[in-house]
């Protein structure tokens, strides 16, 4: 369970200066176009990822007309039985923006951020997921992967660093002993980040299948070359060893590692239809986007890890028939969850347990 009571904004794109307190686990921000209800959600969305809700650059979130001054935003979140003072602040220092995080006045890590409590979202702008092929798909999942599993998070870190140092060892093309030290090292790595990958996908999969029943069943699906030796990791290892052998020549000319961790292909799937998702109707990508959204609720709920939910225009992807049962599924994971809407009605169903932030 986790909850912010209390936020306070400075100067974050449109707003300058504003503060509410939050006095329940539904909270609903309405207003009309261009008024600031994403960018309030975007707020909050930087406490679990260095860009947002919207993917932009750091440069884009002072506030225009005054782009000089730091931006501040502070939370008191509230989490089973204590509470802290959440907060960062991105500032311009010798033309570098720098954000720093603090919990309850003292600077702390993005990691140490996401390990008190993390942010899941769900905006318009995720829909190109659905349909724009395998590599969004991956990265989308990696990223929720890694805020389950910082092993996964450091190993794919551990990979990139090992494959730079192999691609500058090449360019000198000397100690190739090293660069086989190297290589096995890699190969290693790389087992354990597509073995994790199977595991988190599979799960979730399930939750699909057994919790989620009423609503959109997909299946992830995940594949590449060597699927089968996934089985047994030394003979994957030892295949891979020489894959990155044979690879040195065109790694090195490339100057980029060709084989890795985007070896993995990803498709979603409409079990209801059994279509590939790329094939559905935009209705229908949103809908299986929502049941996504809703599992990785379910993971985290599982395993004991504080989320938030932040759900940018809802309507885009529910509609009114089934919004009743998308509340009731929200409200079982006992967190708070935040919506945005132009339209008040839209939250009938809640509106007697809902606190209502009107931004007109
Ligand atoms: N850096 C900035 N400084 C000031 N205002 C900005 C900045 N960046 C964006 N804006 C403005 O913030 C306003 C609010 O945007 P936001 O996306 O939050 O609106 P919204 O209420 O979600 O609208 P919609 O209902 O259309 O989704 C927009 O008018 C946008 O032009
Ligand atoms: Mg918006």
């Amino acid at each position: 369970m986790a909850f912010v009571e209390n936020i306070k904004i400075h100067n974050f794109k449109s707003h300058i200066k504003f503060q509410s307190e939050l006095l329940t686990n539904h909270i609903v921000i309405s207003g009309n176009n261009g008024i600031g209800k994403t960018n309030l959600l975007e707020t909050l969305s930087f406490f679990s990822n260095s860009k947002g809700i919207r993917s932009n650059k750091l440069e884009n979130f002072f506030y225009k007309d005054n782009p000089d001054k730091d931006i501040f935003v502070e939370c008191s979140l509230k989490q089973e039985n204590f509470s802290s003072n959440i907060a960062y602040k991105i500032y311009k220092k010798n033309n570098i923006i720098t954000k720093d995080f603090f919990l309850d006045g003292k600077k702390i890590s993005n990691l140490e951020i996401n390990k008190l409590v993390n942010f899941i979202w769900l905006s318009p702008h995720m829909d190109k997921i659905m349909y724009d092929g395998s590599v969004i798909k991956r990265k989308f999942l990696d990223k929720i992967i890694s805020n389950l599993d910082f092993n996964f998070k450091k190993n794919i870190r551990d990979f990139k660093k090992l494959a730079d140092e192999r691609l500058v060892l090449m360019q000198n093309q000397n100690d190739l002993k090293w660069i086989a030290i190297l290589e096995e090292k890699m190969a290693k790595i790389l087992f354990q980040i597509l073995s994790e990958r199977r595991n988190k996908i599979s799960i979730i999969n399930n939750i699909s299948k057994k919790k989620l029943n009423k609503f959109r069943e997909f299946k992830i699906i995940i594949s590449n070359d060597q699927e089968l030796d996934l089985e047994n990791e030394n003979s994957f290892i030892e295949k891979v060893k020489k894959i990155f052998f044979e690879k040195r020549n065109l790694d090195a000319t490339i100057k980029r590692n060709s084989y890795g961790p985007s070896i993995d292909e990803i498709f979603f799937y409409d079990e209801n239809k059994q279509l590939n998702t790329d094939l559905c109707s935009t209705g229908e990508q949103k809908s299986l986007l929502l049941s996504i959204i809703l599992s990785c609720g379910w993971i985290y709920k599982d395993e004991n890890i504080n989320f938030i939910l932040l759900f940018d225009e809802i309507s885009s992807h529910i509609d009114q028939k089934n919004i009743e049962k998308f509340f009731a599924e929200v409200a079982k994971f006992e967190t708070q969850a935040w919506y945005t809407g132009t339209d008040k009605n839209l939250f009938q169903a809640i509106e007697n347990k809902a606190f209502f932030i009107d931004l007109a």
